[in-house]
């Protein structure tokens, strides 16, 4: 789905003017690239012409594997010679070949700790052509990009917590992204989204892919998983994938930190995105992970308007909500 959620400040307060979503064009994107612009420009008008909405600023989320994420570390030096340096060595930085063009990559970074020995810094960048059709999708629109983010990197927004983890069950792909210390700590992409569960509830319950959206929205994972009357295999495996990929992430963490248990370094996972609220997903992966998994509600960090009613599925709406705080933070 694409989502749009608008905020506005007023005085300390976040309040919630928008939240509409409108289906992804089938083929709107592959692997997090634009691949069907016209497609998308016409959800989003149509978005945009549900919704409301006042702004035109946009802050956009992007998830994508090919997203170049490094910590590296420089001596101490004024913020205007890092800035140059970093242009110096973004090329050894990101490990570039020697035929891509620095100027086709665009990177931007943060300064995470500067002590008086040196700089730990953390650059962020893509290749150029990952994101022109974005600029020119919300351009076409009558949008303005504001910011462009990582996704998940303004989830921490909605909690406030030093460690944290929080996955976001998409349709096509899950990221994984912690802080700790209310840092960065892991971000991670794996091919493996909802589309795939639709297809194992299909062949186990030998219905077409619409019944088996249904049956997922309605039931929990529990009884999916153990009532088909056709073949589970590829079901059980993708949630095998889900809990394989999730489970090594955060163990990876927890022996970067040399804790002997996932849940002393991580006290709670957050599930975000729209497979978030398939029943029963969070006690599978509390039981598998050893660690307390809560369902996002965004709107919980955000004040309303009216008694207006919240969608029954929030946890759709994390990234967006966060997104857009770190807009008004800007
Ligand atoms: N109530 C629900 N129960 C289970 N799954 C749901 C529910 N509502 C939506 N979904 C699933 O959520 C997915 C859409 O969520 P979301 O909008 O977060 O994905 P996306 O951002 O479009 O995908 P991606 O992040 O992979 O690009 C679909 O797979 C859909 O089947
Ligand atoms: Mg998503």
């Amino acid at each position: 789905m694409i989502k749009l959620v608008e905020l506005q400040k007023k005085g300390k307060d976040a309040v919630l003017y928008t939240a509409a979503q409108t289906p992804t064009p089938p083929h709107g994107f592959s692997k997090g690239r634009v691949s069907d612009l016209e497609g998308l420009k016409k959800a989003l008008r149509h978005l945009l012409d549900v919704s409301g909405h006042k702004t035109e600023n946009v802050v956009l989320g992007i998830t994508n594997q090919d997203v170049l994420i490094r910590k590296v570390t420089m001596p101490p030096m004024p913020e205007k010679e890092l800035a140059a340096s970093l242009d110096f060595e973004i090329e050894d930085i990101f490990n570039l070949t020697t035929n891509s063009n620095t100027s086709s990559v665009v990177y931007s970074y943060d300064v995470l700790n500067r002590t008086e020995k040196e700089l730990e810094i953390i650059v962020v960048g893509c290749y150029r052509d990952l994101i022109d059709p974005y600029i020119e999708l919300l351009n076409s629109v009558g949008l303005v990009p504001h910011v462009f983010d990582i996704a998940a990197f303004s989830l921490p927004h909605l909690y406030k917590q030093d460690n944290i983890c929080f996955v976001d069950l998409g349709a096509h792909q899950t990221t994984i992204y912690a802080e700790i210390n209310n840092q960065y700590a892991v971000h991670r992409v794996l091919p493996v989204g909802g589309v795939m569960i639709d297809e194992g509830i299909s062949q186990a319950f030998e219905v077409d892919i619409s019944a088996a959206k249904q049956l997922k929205n309605q039931n929990d994972l529990d009884y999916l998983l153990l009532k088909g009357a056709g073949s589970k295999n590829l079901l059980r495996s993708v949630i095998q994938q889900y809990i394989g990929g999730i489970f090594q992430t955060l163990d990876y963490l927890r022996a970067q930190l040399r804790a002997s248990a996932i849940s002393e370094v991580m006290p709670k996972v957050v599930l975000c995105g729209g497979n978030a609220n398939l029943m029963g997903f969070d006690q599978i992966l509390a039981q598998e992970l050893g660690v307390a998994i809560e369902i996002c509600n965004p709107f919980s960090a955000v004040s309303l308007t009216e008694a207006r009613k919240l969608p029954d599925d929030a946890a759709i709406y994390s990234n967006a909500v966060g997104l857009a705080l770190r807009g008004l933070a800007e």
